[in-house]
């Protein structure tokens, strides 16, 4: 199998590739990535030493250089990662969202028609279904909830989602959705709640906690999400819609202090903030699909899987330190100046 994985320099995209390289090494791997402030080629230096794996620069949207990149290549697989992925900046910045993850999905839609992909994987969230209340746990997102968005970038994934699905229906592109809840585990970039926390605690400088931090998380490690999506592209039905998730509850408050316990830091370095604007409250998955129809199931527990991460943000200072410092951004230029 040839494959195009988009966003591949990004936290998932990149834990996917290592995933595919491990349980897949006879397949190609492409990954098409601009390298945003959220894509990093550190943490492909690994995979470029593979035969089957080659890194294109290129932005999704970017019409003319898809088309020749799909020309070229001859996939038989999407796998459409890239996407502007943080809540807090689509609420800043809304545009860049709607550029990327609306415009760039239709570019990558129409070349996959062009040259007759076999498969297009759109790597989408649970948050096109907005939140549930605190007060009814019995609720659950399943595949037919409806569709119902909160932030700008929620907006503009499931503006994606819907074009994905009018794709199938109108000219039978064979695709299939994916709907994941919050990952956690190596490579997530030190924005987001756990690699922040992480970082700042072993800094010794504070944690800056939403509103009461009692909004509940439902939490995947990384590669849970990854087996999934490489069931999904194997055996998944083609037009269908599948949720991911392992029933990993937890408050904002008890990831952050299950973080500061592990580390041994006080927990008077939590320090609560102003809440973010339209916050959902709560996300929770019910994965019965993906498990009845093809037998995935989440392999690791939140309990191990955040001491794993802990312990790989520990054994990988100079990965997040160079993101921190912002040393990672020179290192495209370092690899591919010469070239
Ligand atoms: P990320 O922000 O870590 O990575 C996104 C990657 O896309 C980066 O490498 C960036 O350089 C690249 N990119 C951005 N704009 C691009 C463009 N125009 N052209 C080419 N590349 C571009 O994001 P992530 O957390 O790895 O999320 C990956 C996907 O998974 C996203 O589609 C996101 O919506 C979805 N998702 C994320 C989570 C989560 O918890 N992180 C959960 C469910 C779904
Ligand atoms: O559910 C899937 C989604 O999970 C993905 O689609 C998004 O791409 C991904 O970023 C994530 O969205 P969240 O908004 O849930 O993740 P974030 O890490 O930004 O925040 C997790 C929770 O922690 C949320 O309730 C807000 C809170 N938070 C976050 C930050 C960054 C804080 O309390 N303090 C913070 O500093």
């Amino acid at each position: 199998m040839k494959m195009l994985v988009t966003g591949g320099a990004g936290f998932i995209g990149a834990n996917f590739v290592y995933y595919e390289l491990k349980h897949h090494p006879e397949d190609q791997i492409v990954v098409v990535d601009d390298l945003t402030y959220a894509g990093n080629l550190e943490t492909l230096v690994v995979a470029m030493k593979h035969a089957q794996f080659k890194f294109v620069k290129a932005d999704i949207a970017d019409r003319a250089a898809m088309d020749a990149l799909f020309a070229a290549e001859k996939f038989d697989t999407v796998v459409n990662f890239a996407a502007e992925s943080h809540v807090d900046r689509s609420i800043e910045n809304p545009e860049i969202f709607l550029r990327t993850n609306i415009m760039g999905t239709q570019v990558l839609l129409d070349a996959s028609r062009k040259y007759q992909v076999g498969r297009y994987h759109q790597v989408s969230t649970d948050e096109v279904y907005g939140d549930l209340p605190l007060d009814r746990p019995e609720l659950f997102f399943t595949e037919e909830t409806h569709i119902h968005t909160s932030s700008p970038y929620s907006a503009s994934k499931a503006s994606a989602d819907l074009l994905v699905q009018a794709y199938h229906r109108t000219f039978k592109l064979p695709i299939t959705i994916s709907r994941c809840s919050n990952n956690y585990g190596p490579f997530h970039f030190p924005e987001k709640l756990i690699p922040l926390m992480i970082s700042r605690a072993l800094a010794d400088q504070q944690l800056p906690v939403y509103g009461k931090g009692e909004n509940v998380r439902d939490w995947l490690y990384v590669e849970d999400h990854c087996s999934a999506i490489d069931l999904i592209i194997r055996n998944g039905r083609v037009g269908e819609v599948y949720n991911i998730g392992g029933h990993n509850e937890r408050t904002n408050l008890e990831v952050v202090k299950t973080i500061l316990r592990e580390l041994g830091k006080p927990e008077s370095l939590i320090h609560y903030v102003t809440d973010r604007p339209g916050h959902d409250m709560r996300y929770a998955i019910d994965p019965a699909k993906i498990s009845g129809e093809l037998g995935w199931t989440p392999a690791t527990r939140f309990d191990d899987g955040i001491k794993k991460t802990i312990q790989w943000y520990l054994d990988n200072r100079f990965w997040w330190e160079h993101i921190i410092n912002g040393e990672y951004q020179n290192y495209y230029a370092q690899m591919y100046n010469q070239r």
